[in-house]
């Protein structure tokens, strides 16, 4: 599987028992890295080029990614000119060579508010790039990043189309997909970045996220879907296949609502 992934909690099947994301992606981070960084992932192909668009210039910026992964991305962000990044995941998998500027700490981005590393900082853009699904209180996690943006700052978040596990959830049960799709029960899965560590999700709706983010006190400024280019579309045309199937990811761009209480630090 080459789209990047987020999901609600996870299981080690090698630890033989329940556990949180955390210990899961300690196991799975080496793989999906190794995964995201062939010439046909869909996120080299498809998300981080989409990403990058909306991130826009950001020469000058601090910049926070929770659930960084290995911090790649930041490392990019950093060649492009903005002035500082911090990287928080869970797994610990870092870059082994890290540029000037970076920081990465190993921490759960459920605990936002009481991370000494980030008491009293303020970011011009908060990123949560397939990693929000590992929130366990959605709207709590994303008043805590709101409260970290500067003035005129955003956040950044991107989360698979949930149709895209309706679909799969449909075909395998035998189901249909608006069964599926409303469906409450969360389900497990096995990735294919890593068979031994299984996933457990939490299903969820494009309404549902819209209505998180509303009672987080953000606003959508912008939403995409983002496609394969042409180019890319003749290149790989499995990939174009599998986007036709189960669609790829969603995209937000949130601000702050203005009159809400902001939190701002200031
Ligand atoms: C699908 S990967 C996305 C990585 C990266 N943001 C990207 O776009 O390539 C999800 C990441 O979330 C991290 N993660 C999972 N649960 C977490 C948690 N509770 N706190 C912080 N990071 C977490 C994982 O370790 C993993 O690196």
């Amino acid at each position: 599987m080459a789209v990047a992934d987020d999901s609600a909690k996870a299981t080690s099947s090698r630890a033989g028992g329940p556990a949180d994301s955390s210990q899961a992606w300690s196991e799975l981070a080496p793989d999906y890295e190794r995964a995201r960084s062939r010439e046909d992932s869909l996120d080299r192909l498809v998300e981080w080029p989409a990403q990058r668009d909306l991130l826009g210039d950001v020469t000058g910026l601090s910049l926070l990614d929770l659930g960084c992964g290995n911090g790649g991305k930041l490392a990019e962000l950093l060649g492009a000119g903005a002035a500082s990044a911090v990287g928080v995941d869970a797994s610990g998998n870092f870059l082994s060579a890290q540029p000037t500027g970076l920081e990465l700490i190993q921490g759960d981005l459920n605990e936002l508010d009481s991370m000494p590393s980030l008491a009293g900082r303020t970011f011009d853009r908060i990123l949560f790039l397939q990693s929000f699904g590992y929130a366990k209180d959605p709207v709590q996690t994303l008043q805590s990043a709101r409260a970290m943006l500067t003035e005129d700052g955003f956040i950044l978040l991107t989360r698979t189309q949930p149709i895209r596990y309706a679909v799969e959830r449909a075909e395998q049960n035998g189901t249909s997909l608006g069964e599926e799709y409303f469906s409450k029960s969360s389900y497990t899965y096995r990735t294919g970045w890593n068979e031994q560590v299984a996933l457990t999700k939490r299903t969820y709706t494009i309404s549902g996220l819209m209505n998180v983010f509303s009672a987080a006190g953000l606003w959508i400024e912008t939403a995409v879907e983002p496609e394969l280019s042409e180019e890319a579309r003749r290149r790989y045309p499995h990939k174009q296949e599998w986007m036709n199937k189960y669609l790829g990811i969603l995209i937000f761009k949130l601000r702050p609502r203005r009159g809400s209480d902001s939190g701002h630090r200031r």
